[in-house]
């Protein structure tokens, strides 16, 4: 059910849930403050309790709210990017909700670039929204595809078809140096830049960090010589689509999901996908896929 900014406003203030549009997915919104709201929001997706939802605030002046130490390179991030697909992991404030961290003594938290959606959060305070998607499953980047994934009477403020395509980088900062816990919109050569050194290798928490995720119905098989595999596949019998390599990843990641559900909507027994170039965003396209082709079924 499609809402407007004042009716969406209205339903957070009254404890529902909301899919929002943000510049990387569609995110599934309840008032970070709000326990009850935020239980609403696991039980609509089918999402297990214990993993921690991202806050999303209007502005970096918030961070304060959340965060119990803002260390210099969470200023000089959020300063570089915010409003943008970039989620800083940092020590929480003791009053955020155990059910927003999953009981962690961190908070992921970032400035979201989509105007409805900044404009709402000045209104409602901090909103705490995963992917709008039925738990595994690709993530959406448009408000159709919300009501595909969730059903036609969950409210939708429909703000297009999102510009970035896949989720937020995920950087922690929390540790005891700066780690990559998730490739997403903000290319990691980026952020590595404003920092100045090299990003580790984080732990990655559940449930993007599950090999599964992102999951087509379809099996899928990513390939670096799509044309070759797809024929030896057609030629087993199989009944193959073909999601091509991309030569700008940045535009391919803004159609990944939508491709994604289009194909799988065609009934093939094999979808073959090519992967990107390890650089930029198709550092986020490859994982996506991967985990995609991880979760999905086999021909
Ligand atoms: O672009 C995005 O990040 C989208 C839009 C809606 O903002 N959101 C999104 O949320 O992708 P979700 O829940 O699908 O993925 C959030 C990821 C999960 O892998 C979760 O484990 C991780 O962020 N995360 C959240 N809080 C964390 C924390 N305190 N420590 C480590 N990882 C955390
Ligand atoms: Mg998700």
């Amino acid at each position: 059910m499609r809402v407007d900014a004042d009716e969406a406003a209205r339903i957070l203030r009254a404890g529902g849930i909301v899919a929002v549009p943000t510049e990387t997915v569609y995110g599934l919104a309840a008032v970070a403050s709000d326990p009850v709201a935020v239980r609403r929001v696991f039980a609509a997706k089918g999402r297990p309790v214990d993993h921690p939802l991202i806050v999303h605030l209007a502005s970096a002046a918030d961070l304060g709210d959340w965060a119990a130490t803002v260390p210099p390179a969470a200023a000089a991030l959020a300063a570089a990017f915010w409003p943008g697909p970039l989620t800083l992991v940092l020590p929480r404030q003791a009053g955020v909700p155990d059910e927003v961290t999953g009981g962690l003594d961190t908070v992921g938290l970032r400035v979201p670039a989509h105007p409805l959606t900044r404009a709402l959060i000045a209104a409602t305070g901090g909103l705490a929204a995963p992917s709008a998607n039925r738990f595994g499953r690709v993530s959406p980047t448009e408000a159709a595809h919300v009501s595909a994934e969730l059903g036609p009477a969950l409210p939708v403020l429909d703000g297009g078809p999102c510009a970035v395509g896949v989720e937020s980088t995920i950087v922690d900062l929390a540790g005891p140096a700066p780690a990559l816990l998730r490739p997403g919109g903000v290319p990691v050569e980026a952020i590595e830049a404003v920092l100045g050194a090299p990003l580790g290798v984080g732990v990655r928490r559940a449930p993007g960090g599950l090999p599964s995720h992102y999951a087509p119905r379809t099996a899928l098989l990513l390939s670096s010589d799509v044309e070759a595999d797809a024929a030896a596949a057609r030629a087993r019998g199989l009944r193959v689509a073909v999601l091509p390599a991309p030569s700008d990843p940045a535009q391919h990641a803004r159609g990944l999901y939508a491709a994604l559900r289009a194909l799988d909507a065609e009934g093939v027994d094999l979808l073959v996908a090519g992967v990107a170039a390890e650089a930029g965003l198709g550092r986020a396209v490859n994982d996506r896929l991967r985990r995609a082709a991880h979760g999905s079924g086999r021909p």
